[in-house]
Formats: structure tokens, sequence, C-alpha cells
């Protein structure tokens, strides 16, 4: 019978990327799991005689000793460098392998590996929006020498700020897609950790690594949930989150404008934030994200559809009119609306009648979840 089962299933694909188990090697694979022999690791202190032939190196292995050992046969002396982390053998502790340095792995996970797919044509309307966003970011690191010509430093950062859905994390993205540059994406509340003094080593952590690299994006999400104004709370306990938001303060004091970090963080409340971070010289500009006018609303709802499967000749510009004050998110909402509403009648395409009973539904009916009026009384 389970045979007969696996004959319908067919050939599957299996989620954890190995081979079917009938293919496993197991004795080869202990074999060459027992030649190659398990590393220590330590740190490489001093080097005595450098540059020379007999170059010795003093390593420390945690709770054990200090040794003066010289390198294995597959290490070359300009990869070791004092105060280096190093792996070494068990027997004659040579240095095997140079180790890069001992980073948090939910910090180093934050990288972002894969592009995202979002792209500049992919936002519609923010046209000085984008064009200000690449000036800080794209200029320096394309042409360094214009700035060291002038004698200015470029701005370090730039902060987002606008009501929820206006497009901040998507050009956020799509800067992340355009830029060869490393791009780390951290959201605010991932740094608010449990014990003492985590989150600001985290923040430490996240700029060591973002220093190794050749030019490093950070983008910091949400920036509200760390970057919060310091406030006396009464009863003379201090606040661990405003600790990380110090460090991060201070982080970006640290390093050289000229140099290739870009700090952007994005948020919807920008009156809470601490005055201490917003200030020239850390976050020179500030960039609004305001609602889009007619003619980005027009572009938008072209973005969306773009991939559907719509009627020829229908009037965006009638659509968005028909929206006033809202939002790239609630516009994306009423072409996914209208979607819904061609399913219900199983068309296959979708009708101006669809977009227009889709703004009814969505523009009308959901105003009072908005968060935009909120959003103008606080700012
Ligand atoms: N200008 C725009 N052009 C095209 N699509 C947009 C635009 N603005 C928003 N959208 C759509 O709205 C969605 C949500 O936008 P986004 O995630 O950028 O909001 P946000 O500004 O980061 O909001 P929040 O402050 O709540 O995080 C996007 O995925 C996109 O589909
Ligand atoms: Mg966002």
């Amino acid at each position: 019978m389970a045979k007969k089962v696996n004959d319908l299933c067919g050939i599957k694909e299996s989620d954890t990327g190995l081979a079917a188990p009938s293919q496993w090697d197991l004795l080869s694979d202990k074999q060459m799991m027992q030649e190659e022999q398990p590393l220590q690791v330590a740190r490489c202190t001093k080097i005595i005689n450098p540059n020379t032939e007999d170059a010795k190196y003093v390593i420390n292995v945690k709770q054990i000793a200090k040794f003066v050992v010289g390198l294995g046969d597959k290490v070359s002396p300009t990869d070791i460098e004092e105060g280096m982390r190093v792996g070494v053998d068990r027997n004659k502790y040579q240095i095997q392998i140079p180790l890069p340095p001992k980073i948090d792995p939910s910090v180093t996970m934050m990288t972002v590996e894969e592009k995202p797919d979002v792209t500049y044509n992919d936002v519609g309307g923010c046209k000085e929006q984008i064009e200000k966003m690449r000036e800080v970011v794209e200029l320096p690191m394309l042409h360094p020498e214009k700035f060291v010509k002038l004698g200015i430093d470029p701005p370090k950062g730039v902060l987002c700020y606008g009501p929820p859905g206006t497009g901040k994390t998507l050009l956020a993205r799509a800067v992340a897609n355009r830029t060869d540059a490393c791009f780390i994406r951290v959201i605010g509340s991932e740094l608010v950790q449990k014990y003492v003094g985590e989150g600001a080593r985290m923040v430490r952590e996240l700029f060591q690594m973002a220093r190794s690299k050749k030019a490093c994006i950070v983008f910091f999400d949400e920036v509200d949930a760390i970057g919060g104004a310091r406030f006396d709370d009464g009863v003379g306990g201090d606040n661990e989150v405003q600790r990380t938001m110090l460090e991060i303060v201070n982080q970006l004091d640290g390093f050289d404008a000229r140099g290739n970090i870009k700090v952007l963080m994005a948020t919807n409340r920008p009156d809470t934030l601490d005055p201490a971070l917003l200030r020239p010289g850390r976050l020179d500009r500030k960039v609004e994200f305001g609602l889009p006018d007619l003619e980005s609303r027009t572009q938008i709802f072209k973005i969306h559809t773009r991939t559907m499967n719509c009627e020829r000749d229908i009037r965006f510009e009638l659509l968005a009119r028909l929206c006033p004050n809202s939002t790239g998110a609630d516009i994306r909402s009423v072409c996914t609306e209208a979607g819904m509403y061609a399913i219900r009648a199983r068309r296959k395409t979708v009708t101006e009648k669809d977009f227009l009973d889709a703004v009814n539904k969505v523009i009308k009916g959901y105003q009072k979840f908005s968060a935009t009026p909120k959003y103008m009384v606080y700012n």
C-alpha cells in the first residue's frame, strides 16, 4: 500500500534540500569528518618579528594558556594581524585559519542579501523625495571627490517621516535594490532586549559590521521604538531603551562622514524622537513623505494595475480624483478590492465599475480607520 501511495505521489521536492536517504553515503562522510580536525578558537595577541622569515605569534587560548606558535601550512603571514581571532589545531597550536570578528548572529542576520524586487519605477510620485534621498545616499558613494574638492562633509543620514502607507519603507527598498552597497535593515523593536546593555551592544556590533564593508547603508525602520525623547520616569530608574538610542547617537558621531556608511531612518512620529538624534551633524536631512497629489495618485494606480488583468481605457485620472487625501497603501487596497469584486462576479477582467465600487468601499467606508488625520494633529 505504501509503495502504491509513493508511486501516486511521484517525485517530491524535499524541504531540506538533502538527497534522498537511499543515496546517502554515511561511511565516507564519517571518514571525511574524521580527517578534518576540529580547531580551537584563540586570539592572536602579538606578532614577534613581523614581516620576517621567523615570525612568531603569541596566541591566547581562553582559560588554558598563552603560547608562542608558528603558522600552519595553509595560512600566509599576510592574513594574520594582531588582535585577530584565529583557529588553532589542538596538538601544536599552530594557526590554521583566520577567523572574522565575533559578531552576534542576530546582527549578522540583518544584512539584506537578496535584493528586493522594488525599483524606483515602482514608487509613484515622490519625485522630490527620491531626488533628495539619492543625493545623500548615492552621490557621496559615487563621487566622493566632489565633496573633497569643495571641502564639505556630505550628510550622514536621512530621516524619512510621514503618515503610514506613504511609501517610506518602499523607497528604502528601492534604494537597497539600486545600490551595490551592503544594505543592513534593522527594525527598531529588534534592538529592545531583555538585559541591560544588550541593545547598545547590538548597535555597536551592527556598526562594527558596517565599518568592515566597503560601502554600507543602515536602515532603521520604525525608529520611534527606540528613539523616543528621554524623560524622567519619576522613580529614579533608568531606561534601557534610552541607552540604546544614545549608543546610536554615539555611533553616528563616531564614523567619518566621508566614510561609506549612510544611515536611513523611517518613522511615523518625528515629534516623539529625541532632539539629540535629529540635530544636524547626525541626521542632517529630513524628508517628508506627504500625501500624494493627483498626478502621483494616477501614477500609483497605474503601477498597481500594471500586473492586473484590466479592461482597456480605464480612466485612472477620474479614479485618482475620487480618492482625495488617500495614501499609496489606500490606493493599493482599492486595486485589490476591485480584483475581489471581479472574482466575486466570476469575471476574468476587472472593469471600471469594479474600481468605482472599490473606491466607495475603501476610501469612503474605511475612513474612520485612517491614521492620517491623527498624524496631521501631532505634526
Ligand atoms: N508612492 C507609492 N507608490 C506606489 N505604491 C505605494 C506608494 N506608497 C505606498 N505604496 C503602497 O503601499 C504599501 C505600503 O507602503 P510602505 O510600506 O512604504 O508604508 P510606510 O510609509 O513604510 O508606512 P509605515 O510608516 O506604516 O511603515 C507599499 O507596499 C506600496 O504597495
Ligand atoms: Mg514602514
